[in-house]
């Protein structure tokens, strides 16, 4: 997926990455640990995300934090007593391993002092991000595709200079749980948004294309946000934003190339944890060998 991070042209320059949420899904894993490190593999889940980031020529990431979130500065930050000690070691490569990761990007954290939703989330990056297009990618998810998500999105959005959102085809029975989008098509998977709504309530969904978290979006949004009253639970909606943003510079929808996990779902995230092991030549054969084994013996 995402590990093609040499220097590409900037399509964008700024990222927002939401990670104030409090995880409450994977407690008690989270209660120390925020719910972005948790691993895919051997990765926390926010490095694929930066490396999608990365991938996109994006230099600055904005990192939205809520408490104790210093795990995920540090992760980016230079480890320099484990280099030292990896060094010291011999275990060169593990050490350059780990300074890539502070190489990666610069990253600004800012704090959302209330979990006041993630349009507020997004509006709290607005001094960072000044006045240019940037991206928002939400670490729930995971995107593995050649050409990484961010980069798709991005690439439309210069193609049209216009904001443009994932979009991706779900069961009925799963729309109340996304933002769902209508509208006509354009070809060559973009499609100008007639209609944004945030989790809609079962049977009034306008399509089955859900939002997902990859958005690449231009400042006039952040005047729209400050403005905007709550919605669905009382929180600051991004999509709400959107919808008005769509009435006054439109929108575009685009289905994304790749697949996408929900690693905020504990059956998406081993799901992920699975599919990105099998990538892996040292883990394949026996993580197969062992699926092998289960699919004989346990009974459905
Ligand atoms: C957020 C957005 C929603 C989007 C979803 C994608 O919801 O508000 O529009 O469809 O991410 O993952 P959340 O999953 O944070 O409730």
């Amino acid at each position: 997926m995402a590990s093609k991070t040499s220097k590409v042209e900037p399509l964008i320059r700024k990222c927002v990455i939401p990670a104030a949420g409090l995880g409450t899904r994977f407690l008690p894993a989270t209660k120390a640990v925020p719910k972005e490190m948790l691993p895919i593999v051997d990765t926390p889940t926010l490095q694929y995300i930066v490396e999608e980031a990365v991938s996109a020529g994006i230099e600055d990431v904005v990192l939205i934090n809520g408490r104790g979130k210093g795990a995920i500065e540090d992760h980016f930050d230079i480890g320099f007593e484990l280099e030292t000690t990896l060094r010291a070691r011999g275990k060169d490569s593990e050490a350059d391993k780990l300074r890539a990761i502070a190489d990666l990007v610069r990253v600004v954290s800012i704090r959302q002092k209330e979990p006041k939703g993630l349009g507020h989330a997004v509006l709290c990056a607005k001094s960072v991000i000044g006045d240019e297009p940037f991206g928002v990618l939400l670490g729930d998810d995971m995107i593995d595709a050649e050409e990484p998500g961010i980069r798709q999105l991005a690439r439309v959005y210069r193609q049209y200079n216009q904001a443009v959102i994932a979009l991706m085809e779900v069961p009925e029975s799963e729309t109340h749980m996304y933002g769902i989008a209508a509208g006509t098509d354009l070809g060559d998977g973009v499609m100008r948004i007639d209609r944004i709504v945030e989790k809609p309530k079962k049977g009034t969904a306008p399509s089955n294309l859900a939002v997902i978290g990859r958005y690449v979006l231009p400042p006039d949004i952040f005047p729209i946000l400050e403005n905007q009253t709550p919605g669905v639970g009382g929180e600051i909606q991004l999509t709400d934003g959107l919808a008005t943003l769509q009435q006054s510079k439109g929108l575009l929808g685009y289905r994304f190339k790749g697949q996408r996990y929900d690693a905020g779902d504990k059956v998406g995230y081993l799901k992920a944890n699975i599919a990105y092991a099998l990538k892996r030549p040292d883990l394949r054969a026996g993580l197969l060998e062992y699926m092998r084994e289960v699919v004989k013996t346990e009974k459905p």
